[in-house]
């Protein structure tokens, strides 16, 4: 059944980020400090924005920092009580507040399609977002995923972000095929996971946000392993698709890759010139 209100957000963040080794061998992609705030708390940040504070963590070995950071620490509050450093726990405390956290662990990393369906336990039967904390988006407007539940509360179906990319580069993303119902919306008729730019429907790849609705669990359940023989959430919505409307939105704003070097850094370069740069340790502004 359709529902307007969506409360939940999963995060996925199992996956072992070996392409940031060796700063990952030991701490979550998910903790990376972009500037000195961790890459996770920007992402439950527009999960708050978008209405979204039941936030749902599929994690795994070595990820206890998250769950940590979304925490109070007594000793460090105590210590700190008083002086000015107090400001820079205030988002954190404030997001604390607001939200409430569950976690469930991945045991072994079947990919991005299973990981969502390790989430089922913390979602049940309800529609929900999934946001993939490496994928650091920012607008001056509405957040990705504020833009995405508007879209959802008119179409009450699963929605995935997309942006154009350079056609050489679609073998890093899972890429759309579809009609362009209005301008930056598509109908989804097919998805490929990572296809060679020579096989590529279009340019269109699946950014990490998403709208799911819970019929999604069902094809996860019998998805057979996909690329790379991970389950790949692109099948499964590609097999959502063939049964009912599935849209693709292409989204206001600048997404960057923080799970490769040079995202990470023009991510980095982004914050500090856009909230550090006044020769302070503190914000110019609230990022
Ligand atoms: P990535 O493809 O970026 O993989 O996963 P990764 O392990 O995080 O990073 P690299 O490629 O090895 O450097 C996309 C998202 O899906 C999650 C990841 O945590 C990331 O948020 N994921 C992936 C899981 O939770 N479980 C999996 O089995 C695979």
């Amino acid at each position: 059944m359709a529902r307007d209100t969506l409360s939940k957000c999963l995060f996925p963040a199992a996956g072992y980020g070996t392409r940031f080794l060796p700063a990952t061998k030991a701490m979550p992609k998910e903790m990376l400090p972009i500037v000195n705030k961790p890459l996770v708390q920007y992402g439950v940040e527009e999960a708050i924005e978008a209405g979204l504070t039941n936030i749902a963590f599929v994690s795994g070995r070595g990820k206890r920092a998250i769950e940590d950071h979304f925490d109070i620490s007594y000793e460090l509050e105590h210590q700190i009580s008083g002086t000015p450093k107090e400001q820079l726990l205030e988002g954190i405390s404030s997001i604390i507040d607001t939200c409430t956290f569950s976690y469930t662990r991945q045991v072994e990393m079947k990919g991005l399609g299973h990981a969502i369906l390790t989430g089922q336990t913390l979602i049940g039967d309800e529609p929900f977002a999934v946001l993939l904390a490496d994928d650091f988006c920012a607008n001056d407007g509405d957040g990705v995923l504020k833009q995405m539940v508007k879209l959802y509360q008119e179409y009450h179906c699963s929605i995935v972000a997309i942006e154009e990319v350079p056609m050489d580069q679609t073998q890093n993303y899972g890429v759309i095929d579809g009609t362009e119902i209005q301008e930056g919306l598509f109908k989804v008729s097919s998805m490929v996971e990572k296809p060679d730019p020579k096989d590529a429907p279009t340019n269109l790849a699946i950014i990490g946000r998403y709208i799911l609705t819970p019929d999604i669990f069902d094809i996860l359940h019998t998805l057979p392993p996909g690329r790379g023989g991970e389950i790949q959430i692109t099948d499964a919505i590609a097999e959502q698709a063939k049964k009912r409307m599935v849209l693709a939105y292409k989204f206001k704003g600048r997404r960057l890759d923080c799970g490769s070097i040079q995202g990470f850094v023009e991510a980095t370069n982004f914050v500090y010139s856009a909230y550090y740069d006044n020769g302070e340790n503190y914000p110019s502004k609230e990022p």
